[in-house]
């Protein structure tokens, strides 16, 4: 094939597809891995980012939906559905669409981004908003699937987590081994538990001689895991991650805890700073969420607890334009000036 084929084809061995399975994909995968010159500087370690917005919808669902809508079309299913903070309904329209199913919705009304929603609707999703949260529209899409003729396809779904479990490959791939820590955003925790058995699977028998530590990172006010309770009223400015009772919990605390690994909380604050760093500096535009591995990484960092010299991958999760209000909001208004190049030039400050 003369270019990347997709990452079921490429990983076609160590997923659950036969020949006879009708792949449904949109060539996603084989993202860039890219050095963090300013992240490397700050932290004395070698940091490199696994940039998931350059998936075709834009995120890291796209490995889970790949496989999620393949197998789901070789079980003869007609529609899905999904609870989503925005991505992973994204994601399911577009594979639905390239399948020909019906794809169903539900998402917290006014708590998720425009570019999001833009892309459930030009992708034909039958999208309801659900005056409740990410947690509730979870739990509704769960009964719904148990009960009607549609096939669920949130991160509960195996396949999804055999498909992005691909990124771990990737990185392993490009770098020769495992690096010493990988940092993830963690909201439902279903990308963190791929992660860990992608890294386990290529450790056991594959290219790989070892295993990193699991850094994951939730929102303050989205951190069930860092503080053992379910969260009621989740809250937080990275709308992608605004999660109080993750389905994936006790697999998020196993990756850490067999990886000697750790989940923290990061503030909005502590976010936003890593969201324009990541612009600024590194000239890589996230989503508010993916600035969350990259916040926790300055943060442990800042602590005294990450020794120079590592080797460190933060996946950033989305692409920054689904969630352009931040960049927006942070930036001085831009000024109008007149045809005139003097005019401009005195703006300008030449
Ligand atoms: N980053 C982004 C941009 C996300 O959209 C999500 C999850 C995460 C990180 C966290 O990943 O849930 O596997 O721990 N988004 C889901 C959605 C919940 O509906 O799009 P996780």
């Amino acid at each position: 094939s003369p270019s990347w084929p997709g990452l079921i084809e490429a990983y076609r061995s160590r997923l659950p597809v036969t020949a006879s399975t009708p792949v449904v994909t949109l060539h996603e995968g084989a993202t860039p891995l890219v050095p963090a010159v300013e992240l490397s500087r700050r932290t004395g370690c070698e940091v490199f980012l696994k940039v998931e917005g350059a998936n075709p919808t834009g995120s890291f669902k796209d490995r889970g939906m790949t496989m999620a809508i393949t197998k789901a079309k070789e079980e003869g299913a007609q529609a899905v559905i999904c609870a989503s903070t925005g991505n992973t309904s994204a994601s399911a329209a577009a594979y639905a669409a390239r399948a020909g199913m019906v794809c169903a919705v539900l998402v917290p009304q006014g708590k998720i981004a425009l570019g999001k929603l833009a892309q459930a609707l030009v992708h034909g999703a039958k999208l309801l908003q659900v005056d409740g949260n990410f947690d509730d529209c979870l739990a509704l899409a769960s009964k719904l699937a148990i009960d009607y003729p549609v096939s669920l396809v949130n991160s509960v779904n195996q396949f999804r987590i055999e498909g992005q479990k691909t990124a771990s490959f990737e990185v392993v791939d490009t770098l020769g081994d495992a690096p010493d820590v990988h940092c993830l955003p963690v909201g439902n925790a279903g990308n963190i538990t791929a992660y860990w058995q992608g890294y386990r699977e290529y450790a056991d028998d594959g290219p790989a001689t070892r295993r990193p530590r699991m850094w994951g990172f939730q929102a303050a006010g989205a951190a069930p895991i860092v503080t053992g309770r379910v969260v009621e009223q989740p809250s937080t400015i990275a709308t992608a991650i605004r999660i109080g009772n993750p389905a994936s919990w006790t697999k998020a605390l196993a990756a850490r805890d067999d990886s000697g690994g750790r989940i923290d909380a990061v503030t909005d604050r502590e976010i936003l700073a890593a969201y324009r760093l990541l612009a600024r500096s590194e000239a890589v535009f996230v989503e508010p969420a993916s600035a969350a591995s990259v916040a926790g990484l300055l943060k442990v960092a800042a602590a005294g607890e990450l020794a120079p010299g590592q080797r460190v991958v933060c996946t950033v999760t989305g692409n920054g334009l689904k969630d352009p209000d931040w960049a927006i909001s942070g930036a001085p208004a831009p000024v109008t000036i007149p045809v005139d190049a003097a005019a401009a030039a005195a703006q300008l400050g030449l």
